[in-house]
């Protein structure tokens, strides 16, 4: 595993575009896994700037998302969807029909959590898999548990994971309860996974992730076993390294 350790919000964002910008320039069809929430937006400007430079090219990359909200259509803009559209996808010259999220409104949340397990693997897998976590030490929706979760699956937010999250809500009780998510196993099978997290509220909790034994109550402590994780953590995160 490795740690870099960045300035600022910037200097970490800057780094992680140009980690997934190699990646995309060393294979133009690679498949992308993206995650949502505040820490990636810095990195998708900075791709989004680069690709209208004509720096780099998305028109053959493919992606899948970590997760998705329940019971919220695509239009809503608190969808992960709305969010990686706006934030991403429509700022960039991809192929819309090559992006992938969990269907939070399927009528099945089983079969469609087979579905997506299913079209992660006809793409081949994720080459590069862009994580943050949350404060309980979360990645995707895998909240602390008794086990690791496996593959993709319906999930019963957590308190703090829906206190955190309400701050993107007008009230904390519009925020779903549930979600789809990526299993633990399903981020372990991407070939590279790339870690970000910003600010000292995440201090602490990127400790224990990285020197913690690893246990399913600190999810993304099971980085450690991946053959290739990198860590950017600006210099807020990393003030307990
Ligand atoms: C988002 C996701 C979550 C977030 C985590 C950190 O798709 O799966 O695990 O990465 O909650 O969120 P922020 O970046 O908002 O602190």
């Amino acid at each position: 595993m490795r740690v870099i350790k960045t300035k600022n919000y910037e200097q970490m964002s800057k780094k992680a575009a140009s980690f997934i910008m190699a990646q995309v320039i060393s294979k133009p069809d690679c498949v992308l896994g993206f995650a949502t929430g505040t820490t990636p937006i810095g990195t998708y400007d900075f791709l989004a700037e680069w690709n209208g430079e004509g720096i780099v090219d998305f028109s053959r990359v493919k992606t899948v998302n970590l997760d998705e909200y329940c019971g919220i259509s695509s239009e809503n803009p608190h969808s992960y969807r709305y969010f990686m559209d706006k934030n991403l996808f429509e700022r960039i010259n991809i192929d819309k029909r090559n992006t992938y999220l969990p269907d939070g409104q399927a009528k099945d949340c089983n079969e469609e959590c087979d579905a997506y397990e299913k079209t992660i693997g006809s793409l081949g897998g994720v080459d590069l898999q862009l994580l943050g976590i949350g404060n309980n030490g979360h990645i995707g929706f895998n909240e602390p548990a008794e086990v690791f979760p496996k593959k993709t699956h319906r999930i019963k937010l957590t308190e703090s994971t829906i206190e955190a999250n309400s701050r993107l809500f007008e009230k904390k009780e519009e925020v779903p309860r549930y979600a789809l998510t990526m299993g633990i196993q399903t981020i372990m099978k991407a070939k590279k996974i790339l870690l970000i997290v910003s600010g000292k509220g995440k201090a602490k909790i990127l400790k224990k992730v990285l020197e913690c034994d690893v246990d399913p109550k600190v999810p993304a402590s099971i980085l450690q076993l991946h053959p290739d994780v990198t860590v950017i953590a600006d210099a807020a995160a990393g003030e307990e390294l």
